[in-house]
């Protein structure tokens, strides 16, 4: 070692303690910082929901991926024409699809979210075209179709790309989640609004 080398090395140590103090403090003075993606956590789409400011898993929450969407992406496209296929068989394939994690990339599925009707908001309960919260903070659209909805929530949050607008999958999201509107009652999801609505704790299960 020479004598060069000590400063050197004592200033580089200097710098690691320090940064790893920022880290130590940085979590817990973070954490306490209110929440920048409580407006669009899925927990406060109800107005006054306590679980929103104590979402543990705030940093994870999935609607807070990025900003604005392009209606682009969720709009229907000109001369759109959805698949066409046997209702049985794309009711079939939409449940299972609805609970297949591999369609997000943050390893949720469809149902991590809506198990027992959850999250899903009294607009819900309306024929389609109507105006979804969501779509409107997020995309400006003032109403959305159910395609549309489908799209909105593969692209934020379960954090991906729309489903290509012709396929099987869409079709048999749309029809599954069609049939699900159809015993919608507002209000009737589990009673534990936090619980079920929170992606990480029903991750745990
Ligand atoms: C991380 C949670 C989460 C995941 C995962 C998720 N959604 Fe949603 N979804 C929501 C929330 C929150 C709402 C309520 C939005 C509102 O009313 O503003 C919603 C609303 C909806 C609605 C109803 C909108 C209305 O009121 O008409 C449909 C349909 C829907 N989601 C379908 C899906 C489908 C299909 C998937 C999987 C591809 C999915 N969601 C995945 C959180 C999620």
């Amino acid at each position: 070692m020479n004598s060069s080398a000590k400063p050197r090395n004592a200033r580089l140590a200097a710098l690691i303690s320090c940064g790893l103090l920022a880290t130590i403090l940085g979590g817990p003075v973070l954490a306490a910082n209110p929440n920048p993606c409580a407006p669009k956590n899925p927990c406060a789409a109800k107005a006054g929901n306590p679980c929103a400011a104590k979402n543990p898993c705030a940093a994870k929450n999935p609607c807070a991926a990025g900003a604005k969407i392009d209606p682009k992406q969720v709009v229907r496209p000109a001369g759109y024409k959805p698949y066409q296929g046997d209702k049985a068989a794309l009711l079939a394939d939409g449940e299972r699809l609805f609970k297949d994690t591999k369609l997000s990339t943050n390893g949720m599925s469809c149902n991590t979210c809506h198990q027992g009707d959850n999250a899903y908001q009294a607009s819900f309960a309306k024929p389609y075209p109507h105006a979804v919260q969501m779509a409107k903070e997020s995309v400006g659209l003032k109403q959305i179709h159910l395609d549309e909805m489908v799209q909105l929530c593969m692209v934020k949050p379960m954090a991906t790309q729309p489903l290509p607008w012709n396929s099987k999958e869409l079709a048999s999201l749309v029809a599954y989640v069609g049939e699900v509107q159809k015993g919608f009652k507002p209000g009737a999801a589990k009673a534990n609004p936090c619980a079920a609505k929170n992606p990480c704790a029903a991750k745990k299960q």
